[in-house]
């Protein structure tokens, strides 16, 4: 997979990684293959046995530590960067960091890490390399960055939700009752990939019915879909390394009043949360307008989760969209608006939908019905 990210762009988000990281009082800081490389270096590794460690300190070229295998990926860059490779055997790792890191000048600094990406395994070469550079949790010095998507990144998102939408729109007309959650998800799975998504899919699709819709994180089992049944389906796309995240429930056959009555007040928290939504309102009182609509309507207690999450690069980034949450939503920001009502042992719903908050207001990227749909 390649994502072209116009060299430009990349000097310009090195720039402003410089200005964050003076401003968080780093003087480095290190990334291993995840999102955030991408972001920063518009290469592609996997994460595997071989680490593969980039530095970046502010008014310095970045440092690259790799394998020599992949070497050709830093021939030809458009930009500076300063490249340390090592051979098949582990024992040339240490080598290679050592003198990448040197030439980082990171020893004696304070260097910022993904915690929740960066391994013991790079830790401990780095750790080593540069003995006297303290390591600090600071995703949060990237996050600022990779929050604000502008219009390339932003046209990559609804090219993702067009295509998961169309996968969906394609999957519809083969539900049948008896058909297992697995056998759906498989079906929509085959739709996204042959509507040209990206092959790595934000997660596996969620397709959980009856009383598995109640757990807003099931995975697709072989229960088979039964007449009476909601049918939760979330599900996303890829398009150039960005992500899609839909969420939309359905009926298999009648069902009861009750489920009926909780999809269309989970309907109603979702509008709510996107009729709000708009620069200077904050992420917080984004989620209680949904879950006040939620709690007038009694379901408060089956509401169990935050109201929605950013989306981009990863199925889950900043902005939180949390009742906690002080942080005024700005214009670039993208995220999903997700209520959800799950009753235990019986079935839940949720509408999710991806948005983007423009220099005036909200706009949803997602734009399928989201009303109740009988299906089967
Ligand atoms: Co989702
Ligand atoms: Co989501």
């Amino acid at each position: 997979m390649t994502t072209t990210i116009k060299t430009e762009v990349l000097i310009k988000r090195h720039e402003k990684l410089a200005a964050a990281m003076s401003e968080a009082g780093l003087d480095g800081m290190v990334f291993n293959p995840g999102p955030s490389l991408v972001y920063l270096t518009g290469m592609h590794f996997h994460l595997s046995e071989r680490p593969v460690v980039a530095a970046f300190t502010p008014g310095a070229e970045p440092i690259l530590v790799l394998p020599e295998l992949e070497a050709r990926k830093v021939e030809g860059l458009s930009y500076e960067l300063e490249a340390f490779t090592y051979g098949e055997n582990p024992s040339t790792w240490m080598a290679a960091f050592d003198k990448g890191m040197q030439a980082a000048k990171l020893n004696g600094g304070r260097v910022g890490v993904e915690a929740g990406c960066l391994r013991v395994l790079e830790l401990r070469l780095l750790e080593e390399a540069v003995p006297q550079a303290e390591f600090i949790p600071s995703e949060e010095t990237v996050a600022k960055l990779r929050m604000y998507k502008d219009d390339d990144e932003v046209a990559a998102m609804r090219k993702a939700v067009h295509i998961a939408q169309e996968a969906l729109s394609a999957t519809l007309p083969l539900i049948k009752a008896g058909m297992s959650e697995r056998e759906l998800a498989a079906e929509l799975t085959l739709q996204v990939l042959r509507h040209h998504s990206d092959p790595q899919l934000p997660f596996t699709p969620i397709v959980s019915t009856g009383p598995n819709s109640a757990n807003p994180h099931a995975f697709p089992s072989n229960r088979p879909l039964a007449a009476g049944d909601l049918l939760v389906i979330d599900w996303g796309a890829n398009y150039g390394g960005y992500f899609s995240d839909i969420t939309r429930t359905f009926g298999v056959g009648e069902l009861e009043e009750e489920f009926v009555k909780i999809h269309r007040i989970t309907q109603e928290a979702n509008a709510a949360a996107r009729a709000l939504a708009a620069p200077g309102v904050t992420c917080g009182e984004v989620d209680r307008a949904a879950r006040k609509v939620i709690e007038e309507a009694g379901y408060g207690e089956y509401f169990t989760h935050r109201t929605g999450h950013g989306l981009g690069m990863e199925g889950h980034e900043a902005p939180y969209i949390r009742g906690d949450s002080e942080m005024p939503l700005e214009a670039g920001m993208t995220f999903t608006i997700e209520p959800g009502i799950y009753l235990p042992e019986r079935g839940g719903v949720r509408v999710e939908d991806d948005v983007v908050i423009t220099p005036e207001r909200l706009e949803s990227l997602t734009d399928l019905p989201r009303e109740l749909i009988t299906v089967g």
